[in-house]
């Protein structure tokens, strides 16, 4: 790595100076789930802006803030925002945010997004559980120079732990949600697909796209972190409906879901404890 780039410990440390808190729980909020940041007890509230390395964000709906805090018992990380490759930046930075969580000591991260259902079981409204991702970004976050102490070529045979998934289903049913397990396929937009992409990746095995998520969990498997991701299905993908989409509407259909998205999180975070039991 070249040494005059920002370093993934320079933000841990300014964050763990921030707060006494030492979550082993992270969770990156995306379209749906910013309502989750309402619920929890904040201890600590950094702006991207301040933290050294951290992307800027663009895009409308997308806060962008590190809030360290606790739910119920729970202490967590949490990154309000996200800033996707469609905007411009490259994979590394992109993902920089998750190599700075690792770099706290975060154990376990949960990673979240808005996605358009291709398999005609998922029904807008729905949560879905991811099983596995088929990334057809065009790209890898992990080209590139590689530090020594990390693996080169990362195995992601099983990128999504099935505790950590378990968790998921369980806190779906608590909160009396629909929850369906399922592949996201990644694409890097910002173009919604065409007709006949979406037939075609349904025929690959994908169930719901989205434009995110995918370079995040392949840096934190890299980094050993274990993972979990939950899409809200906001939209039927194009051609899967008559209409056109619209960014507005996935960010309405988005925004309907809050509460729901919120709740099942704050169910996630609260028997998270369990888990070390
Ligand atoms: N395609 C890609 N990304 C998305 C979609 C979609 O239909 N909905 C929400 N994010």
């Amino acid at each position: 790595m070249n040494t005059s780039e920002p370093q993934p410990k320079r933000a841990a440390e300014k964050i763990r100076k921030s707060s006494k808190l030492r979550p082993r729980l992270a969770i990156i909020l995306g379209s749906g789930f910013h309502h989750f940041a309402a619920e929890l007890e904040v201890e600590t509230a950094i702006p991207f802006t301040k933290l050294p390395g951290f992307p800027r964000t663009g895009v409308k709906g997308h806060a962008g803030e590190l809030l360290v805090g606790r739910l119920g018992g729970t202490p967590v990380l949490v990154l309000n925002g996200r800033v996707h490759y469609y905007e411009g930046v490259s994979m590394s930075d992109a993902t920089f945010p998750v190599r700075a969580l690792a770099a706290c000591g975060v154990s376990d991260l949960l990673l979240t997004n808005a996605a358009g259902a291709i398999n005609p079981r998922l029904r807008v409204g729905d949560f879905m559980i991811l099983s596995d991702h088929i990334n057809l970004m065009g790209t890898n976050p992990l080209r590139g120079p590689c530090e020594q102490r990390l693996q080169r070529f990362v195995d992601l045979s099983r990128t999504y732990d099935e505790s950590l998934r378990r968790l998921l289903k369980q806190a779906a049913q608590c909160a009396r949600l629909k929850a369906q397990s399922g592949v996201y396929l990644a694409v890097c937009g910002p173009s919604y697909e065409t007709a006949a992409e979406i037939r075609a990746f349904g025929r690959l095995g994908a169930d719901a796209v989205g434009m995110s998520t995918v370079p995040e969990a392949i840096v934190a498997r890299q980094c050993g972190l274990r993972v979990a991701a939950l899409s809200c299905i906001t939209n039927p993908a194009a051609g899967r409906t008559q209409r056109p989409l619209s960014h507005a509407e996935v960010l309405a259909m988005a925004a309907r879901m809050k509460k729901s998205g919120a709740e099942l999180l704050k169910h996630f975070a609260e028997m998270y404890v369990t888990l070390h039991l």
